[in-house]
């Protein structure tokens, strides 16, 4: 297997209080390059915590996160950032658009912080596929939590990362644009030999992946 990304024995615990939250317990995975995967369970079963630790967003208590082979802890603070907008998309439970900017700027905001243009053939796709075409002017204020999502995704495809982690990345969206929407996730995924790695309550969505992982009081059962 070519392995993109690696977690090795790894725990983590909230809080130094009295009574601290074990939320994850020990948890050994590998993706491979390219491959969709989801990961489900329980609420408070730790899947976002799992998902914030792969990513480099937050550090583990214990245990090791490889990206392409790289011990993520050894990256300082300021070269995890570049690394992360390089290589890795997010698409949060809560959608983390910048208020201020519209939604155009939204997504083109990562390649730009990157000093790349946007591939405009590719951007006209992505607005398209998720029906953005005539928000790109809008503010985040002045849309749906649905739309709101789909600007995120927009956003996270759209710099062609190597991983792409989504957070309940459907979960406001109705039947038919979320299966849309997956539908381009795993196009995009496809066609740019990108990790997809989406955290999801919703078993259909889960049966489009290709591996299911699942999560039980911070441990993967199956
Ligand atoms: N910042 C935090 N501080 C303290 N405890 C936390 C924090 N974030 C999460 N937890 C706890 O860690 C456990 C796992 O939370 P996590 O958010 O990873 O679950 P989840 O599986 O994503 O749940 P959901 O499906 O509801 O989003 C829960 O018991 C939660 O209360
Ligand atoms: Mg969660």
């Amino acid at each position: 297997m070519d392995t993109i990304l690696r977690a090795e024995h790894i725990r983590k615990t909230y809080g130094a209080s009295s009574v601290p939250v074990d939320a994850l317990n020990g948890i050994d995975l590998a993706f491979a390059k390219g491959k969709f995967y989801s990961i489900i369970g329980r609420s408070g079963s730790g899947k976002s915590t799992l998902l914030h630790i792969l990513s480099g967003l937050d550090a583990p208590t214990e245990g090791k996160v490889y990206f392409e082979g790289k011990d993520l802890s050894e990256y300082s603070d300021r070269q995890m950032a570049i690394f992360r907008r390089r290589h890795m998309g997010f698409v949060f439970q809560q959608y983390n658009l910048m208020e201020e900017y519209n939604v155009l700027e939204n997504i083109c905001m990562p390649v730009k912080l990157d000093q790349r243009k946007p591939d405009p053939g590719f951007l006209h796709t992505v607005l398209e596929t998720l029906g953005l075409l005539d928000k790109q002017e809008k503010y985040a204020c002045q849309l749906s939590g649905g739309e709101q999502q789909r600007v995120a995704i927009a956003r996270s495809v759209l710099s062609k990362p190597k991983i792409i982690f989504a957070d309940e990345p459907t979960g406001n969206l109705d039947k038919k644009t979320a299966f849309e929407t997956l539908e381009l996730l795993m196009e995009s995924a496809k066609k740019f030999g990108q990790t997809l790695i989406m955290v999801t309550h919703d078993l259909e969505a889960a049966r489009m992946s290709e591996e299911v992982i699942t999560i039980e009081d911070g441990k993967v059962i199956s």
